[in-house]
């Protein structure tokens, strides 16, 4: 099985190009589907306090018998702590709850317009976090240029990531662009448009030109521009079949047909207008 290359994010720290996401996978059936996903090879994996399953994420990687070390784990500060010792208790709370020492990549996950705190405020308070020495990187989920551009001007620390919804229905090259030109590595959520890619008579052709399945072709599209994938399965087939991405490859005019699928479309809420908070 060919083998999962890392990204070298901007303080040094390397990243597993493609993980596994555990959005909207129960409690109930996290361990199991961590489980199946490390055996299947998977050596990241991608939750956040949101999800409600970081116990059972911690339990699954302690079960495995992997050192800790060997799993990158990323988890996200939930939208109710966004104030400064809200953030370093939801903190210590999703190491308590991972069962961890340290995390290796914590991110903010929403901007939240329109809440009492600032998002530059927050982001200090991840630099705390960071230089408490129990976070290996820190990140930020859903930032538009706009929000970037506060961070970068009023604060010391770059994010290492932006992990912000993309697939080819909403490619946010503008965005990406931004983000590289600041060394910002990019983490594609929702890569596969949530499923939808399996349907679209466009992919099908390409995928079965390269022998491929469509959520296989897009997901390589995204390893090919140079992003973070984790797509989520309950279901072990699929885990394996998002797995398998590195053993063909696409050629620039599959690239390109993929790319000119977007039409500006989320599966998910648009940032500058998502406040939601538990
Ligand atoms: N930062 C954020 O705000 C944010 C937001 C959303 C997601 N995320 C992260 O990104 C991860 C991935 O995004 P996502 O879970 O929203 O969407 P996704 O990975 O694009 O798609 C997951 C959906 O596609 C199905 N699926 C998976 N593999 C498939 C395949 N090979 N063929 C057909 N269908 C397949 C899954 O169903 P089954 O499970 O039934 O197989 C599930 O319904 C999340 O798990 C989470 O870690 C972050």
């Amino acid at each position: 099985m060919a083998s999962v290359p890392n990204i070298r994010l901007n303080n040094g720290v390397e990243i597993p190009q493609l993980g596994f996401g555990v959005f909207l996978v129960k409690p109930e059936e996290c361990v199991e589907a961590v489980s199946n996903a490390l055996d299947v090879g998977y050596r990241h994996i991608d939750t956040a306090e949101m999800y409600g399953n970081e116990k059972e994420v911690g339990e699954a990687i302690r079960r495995s018998g992997l050192d800790r070390s060997e799993v990158f784990v990323t988890s996200k500060l939930n939208n109710n702590k966004h104030a400064r010792d809200d953030a370093l208790k939801a903190f210590d709370q999703t190491l308590d709850d991972l069962g961890f020492d340290y995390l290796d990549l914590f991110l903010v996950h929403w901007p939240l317009p329109g809440i009492d705190v600032d998002y530059v405020e927050t982001w200090k308070a991840m630099e705390e976090i960071s230089a408490s020495g129990r976070c290996r990187a820190i990140g930020v989920s859903n930032f538009h240029e706009h929000h970037l551009q506060r961070i970068l001007e009023a604060t010391e620390t770059r994010p290492a990531v932006n992990q912000i919804e993309v697939s080819p229905y909403l490619t946010q090259d503008p965005l990406r662009a931004l983000n590289h030109e600041h060394g910002i590595a990019i983490e594609a959520w929702s890569p596969i448009a949530r499923g939808k890619v399996n349907d679209d008579p466009a992919i099908q052709q390409i995928a079965e030109s390269v022998g491929r399945t469509p959520a296989q072709v897009v997901l390589r599209w995204h390893v090919q521009r140079g992003d973070i994938v984790f797509p989520k399965s309950i279901k072990r087939q699929r885990m394996a079949e998002n797995f398998a991405l590195f053993d063909f490859e696409l050629d620039e005019s599959s690239m390109s047909a993929l790319t000119a699928l977007d039409r500006g479309e989320r599966t998910g809420p648009n940032p500058d207008e998502f406040n939601y908070v538990p």
